[in-house]
């Protein structure tokens, strides 16, 4: 099979395009044939090396990914060739990835893909979906009518944060970079979006949410805690999921005095029950048009490394370049 695999890891370049043994299913895996996958920011960290992470030889890029099902190896219920799927949490904690025409994933990382509801648009929304899920509903347990605020919601991750508190029934306040993608996040259902540079954003923020903000979703890897805390109504939860050397300042008086919370978490680290639990609503609202994650571009498995440095750049070095999600069609 084509796949796009590094033997070491590096900088971008350090990507090869070219030919891999197939995988075979192992018990409980199904043989998927990728027909879409979509970069995320931890592909560039494991790929770099800044996260050390344990790498089969060679290793396949990649986490997301969605397609139909080939084969199934044994003791495999629910999957059947033909099927198809979509699904996240692959090239990491020593599996292998999904940059590749074929993949080889365990069974229970796999959802069926609804119909109506094409490849792209299944890679696009798999990982960070499933983040903005797992921060929404199981960290912060947002409610009908509380207020979400959203740093960096033009983002993929911000991007979904925005469209399921919406549709959990929440108001957003979202910030962006430019008034083209402030223009986006409104289209994707936030009440308010602010320009995320200007001075005044703690005043701004307060005008657009009177009563406080019940949930401050922290997308950016260096957060600024005294603000977040400031903005919270009593009872606010933060949720904290990016800047693995992020070390701020904490306003521990204002944040326990409000009987505020705060979560961190990863995503591939939450439990495959949990993730289905989000993969089954995600279902629903990609198949609905409720949930639709931005797509910058598709292109072709051989601009993988193209790719990286596109992600690594917005991501990382704040272009503001992407406006979506990249897909890549192996
Ligand atoms: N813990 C987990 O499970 C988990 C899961 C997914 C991602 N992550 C991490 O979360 C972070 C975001 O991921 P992503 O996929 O959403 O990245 P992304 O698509 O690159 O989005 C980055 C966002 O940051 C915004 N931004 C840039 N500079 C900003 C600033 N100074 N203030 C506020 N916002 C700013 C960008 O806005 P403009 O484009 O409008 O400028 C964009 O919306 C990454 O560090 C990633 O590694 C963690």
């Amino acid at each position: 099979m084509k796949a796009a695999f590094i033997e070491r890891t590096g900088p971008p370049d350090v990507i090869r395009v070219g030919t891999l043994p197939d995988p075979v299913p192992g018990p409980g895996q199904a043989l998927v044939r990728v027909r879409a996958c979509a970069v995320n920011p931890i592909d560039t960290y494991v790929r770099s090396g800044a996260v050390a992470a344990p790498l089969p030889q060679p290793f396949v890029v990649g986490c997301d990914l969605a397609g139909e099902v080939e084969a199934v190896g044994h003791d495999v219920a629910g999957l059947r060739p033909g099927m198809r799927v979509w699904g996240s949490n692959q090239g990491v904690l020593g599996r292998q990835g999904t940059f590749a025409e074929l993949a080889a994933v365990d069974a229970h990382w796999l959802y069926p893909t609804p119909e109506g509801v094409d490849d792209d648009a299944a890679a696009a929304a798999a990982l960070v979906s499933i983040t903005a899920h797992l921060g929404l509903v199981t960290h912060a347990a947002v409610r009908p009518g509380e207020t979400v605020f959203v740093n960096g919601a033009s983002g993929g991750v911000g991007s979904a944060v925005v469209q399921i508190a919406k549709a959990l029934g929440a108001r957003v306040v979202g910030t962006a970079g430019s008034e083209a993608k402030r223009a986006l996040v409104r289209e994707l259902g936030a009440d308010a979006v602010l320009d995320y540079r200007r001075d005044d954003l703690p005043a701004a923020a307060r005008a657009a949410a009177p009563e406080g903000i019940h949930v401050y979703w922290e997308t950016q890897r260096d957060p600024d805690l005294d603000r977040a805390v400031e903005l919270l109504a009593e009872g606010g939860r933060i949720v904290l999921m990016a800047g693995r050397d992020a070390r701020p300042a904490f306003p521990v008086g204002p944040f326990y005095v409000k009987c505020c919370r705060m979560a961190g978490f990863v995503m591939f680290k939450a439990d495959r029950h949990l993730q289905a639990a989000a993969a089954l609503d995600i279902g629903r609202w990609l198949a609905s048009g409720r949930l639709r994650v931005p797509i910058d571009r598709v292109l072709p498995l051989e601009a993988t490394a193209e790719a990286h440095r596109l992600q690594e750049a917005a991501t990382v070095g704040g272009s503001g370049a992407l406006a979506g999600k990249i897909v890549i069609r192996p």
